[in-house]
């Protein structure tokens, strides 16, 4: 029986701080970094399968209809071709994450141009390419494809658990000193990972083995089954290394299903590789989104009434949507308050998850309201969000947990300079260059999610750990790797991480930035089992119980941790779920993001100069896996800001820019110096290791930081994203 804990109280132990070897919070090294850089990582393409073959994705080529006929004898005939697949189990988009079952299946039925519906196998990937371009199809169009959220003939929904009327707002605005009423428009976003999506499937009798790029095994597992109509006992999906995900990995996609049924068929282990376009046109995309935002405020800046009313968009069937206003329910006050979702059904690839799903967008769209509030009632916009932020949960009336975000604002700005930025716009100028500062609040919901490890302790005083959890690039194998050697008094090379199979205890997976909070606890518990059976084998009390380098002391006596194995192993489960603790308090991380930009006056070029961003998310495991994920997260918030849009041909909903070259992320060019600041805390609330998610915690608001930095540099303030030349141009002070 594995060791529970159900998350119904705060846990106050704080065990971590009482261990003796170090390990946690220390910027180790990944353990997995050497084998990454010299490539002896494996990861989904790579894999050694003999006798393997490779399949090419066909996706439709208009946006709603039915597929007739498909000339398969054609393309058979071509070399090397073994065959082609056109079957009713196919996946028309990704499951969602945590779906847990078959997305929407089928391929005669067109919902969006790109859907992948026929895969090519041949001997080689060339050969299986070639054929898949020239396979002919003959589609019947239906012509009734709707590619724009506002046209008219698109169908809205509004999901009933996401509407809030609290109190009156449109009272509440005509009643304020100040208001401010505006509408946000960001554009879709890609995932973009490095590693595109690619799976290598093999049968032994009724088993199938994939090996591909996942972030969640125990749900893809039981997509993937429920895809394939078979039982998921007899599916193993290893996912060891992933390179990089950002939600496009959270469920099975097609290219899994479709080389499951090829290799079956063809008895062979089947490759399929999706092609840096097919991974852009038919993953996943972050929805568009148009934002009302209203602020109501008294004569000093407080907020009587608050109103966030959303569009975003998804395929028909679909129930994800962007969780837009994850964000602003908790962030700030304003007793008066109206939050509204409404979701229009698009015939474009289908919109799911994205790095921070919700925030990233909703906090966004929320801070470049608020920094319109602070020049309105003309206070600081450190000093608006201060004044704003409430005692307890506006909605819910609960108090927060660990809340750190008034030292994230104050520390920012003190680290940034901010006192030097002159609160008047245009006024800074270098050569040809306008030079601004802004700034943004930053906040992200802390999630805990089910998450099981085993532990084992070797007489030869090492320790394995098996978990199903995977490691996206984030430092799964890292933090895991300190919290065993914390907990059992190992250095970091007497612990072996193992992850990425489904034949060990199901983890959370790596998503909504929980990764790290569930399974680390996982494996902290079980590490607690050891230690209580290691203590029994000492005579003492787990709590006097001390363990480092190898040794075990009651507090007296000191042991070596091998005479006291004596040739035996000793073994421990954890297993956590969330409980009542998510309900008690509202929980979430928090920071702030400060940009420094110059805009070019004569070309709307901007440029972000220095960025800094301070960040609370509980106990810190790994100083710098943890820095990294926010240098990623402002990165994003970068790029939000300036370049990234995916562009649908508003005819037929094809993605115009599908590729690296023409769907901008930033390089190092576009990169400055980031100076990022971890706040020392500690969440009782969240979990055992007082720890909170801080994966997708940059990225919600620093957008935002530069967006606002822009309108302190030139006076114009950008609220379609990204803020391209062109919507610069006009307002810039010399034209
Ligand atoms: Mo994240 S978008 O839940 O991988």
């Amino acid at each position: 029986m594995p060791t529970r804990l159900k998350m119904d109280q705060p846990d106050t132990r704080r065990r971590l701080d009482a261990m003796q070897q170090g390990l946690i919070g220390k910027p180790i090294d990944r353990p997995d970094g050497p084998l990454k850089v010299s490539g002896r990582a494996t990861y989904a393409h790579e894999w050694e399968m003999p006798g393997c073959v490779y399949g090419v994705l066909v996706r439709a080529t208009i946006p709603t209809g039915k597929l007739v006929a498909i000339d398969r004898e054609g393309a058979m005939a071509m070399a090397g071709v073994l065959g082609v697949y056109c079957d009713q189990r196919f996946l028309r988009n990704p499951a969602q994450g945590t779906a847990n079952a078959a997305p929407v299946q089928g391929v005669e039925q067109i919902d969006y141009l790109g859907q992948p519906v026929a895969l090519v196998v041949a001997q080689s990937f060339e050969q299986a390419r070639h054929a898949a371009q020239t396979l002919q199809i003959k589609y019947s169009e239906a012509g009734n494809g709707v590619f724009d959220p506002e046209a008219s003939g698109a169908e809205t929904y509004w999901p009933e658990s996401d509407q809030l009327q609290q109190g009156d707002l449109s009272t509440a605005m005509a009643d304020a000193a100040f208001r401010v009423d505006l509408e946000i428009r960001t554009p879709g976003h890609s995932s973009a990972p490095m590693e595109p999506h690619c799976s290598i499937a093999s049968w032994e009798g009724d088993k199938l083995t994939l090996r591909g790029s996942y972030q969640m095994l125990k749900y893809n597992r039981n997509e993937l089954a429920d895809s394939l109509g078979i039982d998921a006992d007899k599916v193993r999906i290893l996912a060891p290394y992933v390179g990089g995900a950002f939600g496009s990995k959270l469920g099975i996609s097609q290219e899994a299903v479709a080389a499951a049924i090829a290799a079956e068929d063809l008895g062979k282990p089947v490759c399929v590789t999706l092609s840096r376009q097919q991974v852009l046109e038919s993953v996943m995309r972050r929805s568009e989104s148009r934002q009302r935002i209203r602020l109501a405020a008294d004569a000093e800046g407080r907020l009587i009434g608050l109103g966030h009313e959303c569009l975003v968009s998804n395929l028909p069937g679909e129930d994800f949507y962007e969780p837009v206003l994850q964000g602003t329910h908790f962030v700030y006050g304003g007793a008066h308050r109206k939050l509204a979702m409404e979701v229009a059904r698009l015939n474009l690839m289908c919109a799911g998850s994205v790095r921070a799903p919700g925030e990233a967008i909703g906090v966004t769209a929320l801070e470049l309201a608020m920094d319109e509030l602070a020049h309105t009632v003309d206070i600081d916009p450190v000093e608006l969000r201060k004044r704003n932020i409430p005692e307890r949960h506006p909605e819910q009336d609960i108090p927060y947990s660990s809340r750190r975000y008034i030292e994230a604002l104050d520390e920012g700005a003190r680290r940034f300079g901010w006192s030097q930025r002159n609160a008047q716009p245009g006024q800074r100028r270098e050569g040809e260059w306008l030079i601004g500062m802004g700034m943004a609040g930053v906040a992200r919901v802390n999630l805990l999610s089910e998450s099981q490890a085993r532990v084992v302790l070797n007489p030869d005083c090492t320790a394995t750990v098996e978990t199903d959890m995977t490691d996206i690039g984030t430092g799964s194998y890292a933090i895991l790797t300190q919290i065993v050697g914390e907990m059992l008094g190992l250095a970091i090379h007497q612990v072996e991480i193992r992850l990425g199979d489904t034949r060990f205890p199901p983890a959370s997976g790596s998503g909504g930035s929980w990764g790290a909070a569930s399974s680390g606890s996982s494996v902290f518990l079980a590490c607690e089992e050891i230690r209580r059976k290691l203590a029994e084998k000492l005579g003492c009390d787990e709590n006097q119980l001390q363990l480092k380098d190898g040794h075990a002391s009651d507090g007296g006596n000191r042991l070596p941790l091998e005479g006291l194995l004596k040739g035996q192993s000793l073994s421990g489960e954890g297993s956590i779920e969330p409980g009542d603790a998510a309900k008690q308090r509202s929980q979430a991380c928090y920071g702030s993001c400060f940009a420094e930009v110059a805009v070019n006056a004569t070309t709307g070029e901007t440029r972000v100069r220095r960025m800094n961003g301070t960040f609370s998310a509980g106990r810190i495991l790994n100083q710098k896996t943890a820095t990294s994920q926010c240098y990623g997260g402002m990165v994003w918030g970068i790029g939000m800001a300036l370049t990234e849009e995916m562009v649908f041909d508003s005819r037929d909903g094809h993605l115009v820019n599908r590729d690296f070259a023409e769907y901008h992320i930033p390089v190092n060019l576009d990169v400055p110096q980031i100076d990022v600041a971890l706040l020392e805390e500690r969440d009782d609330w969240a979990n055992p290791l007082q720890s909170k998610g801080i994966g997708e915690l940059a990225l919600c608001g620093s957008a935002a930081a530069v967006l606002n930095a822009i309108y302190n540099a030139t006076g114009v303030r950008v609220r379609d994203m990204p803020a391209t030349l062109d919507k610069l141009l006009d307002g810039l002070p010399e034209r």
